[in-house]
């Protein structure tokens, strides 16, 4: 998806050979290819999380980027994982979260749109991810436990977490799809939708060039609506008189 993309192209079967060797068994069965199948590009972080899920010790990772870089589709992904838990950033009460935590003990534990869920909410994290303990009094009474718990999440800006939080995660930046990443993507996206190749190609050309879009959901709104190059030069038009 970048320049690097050759040089991380040679590690992509690496990464796969990673988990089927590693003895412990809780990875036995991970199939990061199939788990990141939905995914066209980023080799690259798909084998930063491989490692990460491979590690002994949890390793957090947040990305950040711009809407429809894919950042979803990476935690969705982490979903399939056993024992995940998915949580939105603005819906994540840090009463809620305990309580879940105590209860569940996920292994991972997923936030999207981290940047929403309130600054006070985001201490429970701070211990969690250093040394996995978590602490809540209720009803004057304390209790406690550790988890074994990774922290994977997505934001479009990180200005709004706690630095400390930010510390605590590996952050990689996910920058805005050059315009042959957003050809290959429309492509393989409407692959699977049955479009034909050439007319995804004017998809996402009509949606970059004369929408001066840069959203791969604009390119799913179009294509799915058009099956022809003069339906969506027109539907692009239209799109365009009433903006
Ligand atoms: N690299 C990609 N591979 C496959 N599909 C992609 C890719 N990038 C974007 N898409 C398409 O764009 C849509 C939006 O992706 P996603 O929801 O992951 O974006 P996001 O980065 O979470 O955006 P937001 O910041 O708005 O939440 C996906 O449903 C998918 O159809
Ligand atoms: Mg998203």
């Amino acid at each position: 998806m970048n320049q690097n993309q050759n040089k991380n192209d040679n590690f992509k079967n690496n990464a796969l050979d990673f988990v089927s060797s590693n003895n412990n068994s809780e990875f036995k069965h991970i199939n990061s290819g199939e788990l990141f199948g939905s995914i066209i590009g980023y080799d690259d972080i798909k084998k930063i999380f491989t490692l990460s899920f491979l590690s002994e010790k949890p390793v957090h990772i947040l990305l950040v980027g711009p809407p429809a870089s894919a950042k979803t589709l990476f935690l969705m992904a982490c979903m399939k994982l056993e024992r995940s838990y998915f949580a939105l950033g603005s819906h994540s009460s840090k009463v809620g979260m305990l309580d879940y935590l105590f209860e569940k003990r996920p292994r991972y534990f997923i936030i999207d749109e981290i940047e929403h869920m309130p600054l006070k909410d985001q201490t429970v994290l701070l211990s969690l991810m250093e040394t996995g303990i978590i602490t809540e009094t209720k009803h004057q009474k304390q209790r406690s436990s550790q988890l074994k718990t990774w922290v994977f999440a997505s934001c479009n800006n990180k200005d709004k977490l706690l630095t400390p939080i930010l510390s605590r995660f590996i952050v990689l930046h996910f920058k805005q799809y050059s315009f042959d990443n957003f050809v290959t993507i429309t492509k393989g996206i409407f692959k699977k939708e049955i479009l034909p190749e050439d007319i995804a190609y004017d998809v996402a050309k009509e949606v970059w060039y004369k929408l001066k879009s840069k959203d791969i959901r604009d390119c799913l709104k179009l294509g799915r609506m058009c099956k022809t190059k003069e339906e969506i030069e027109w539907l692009v038009k239209t799109i365009k008189h009433y903006k």
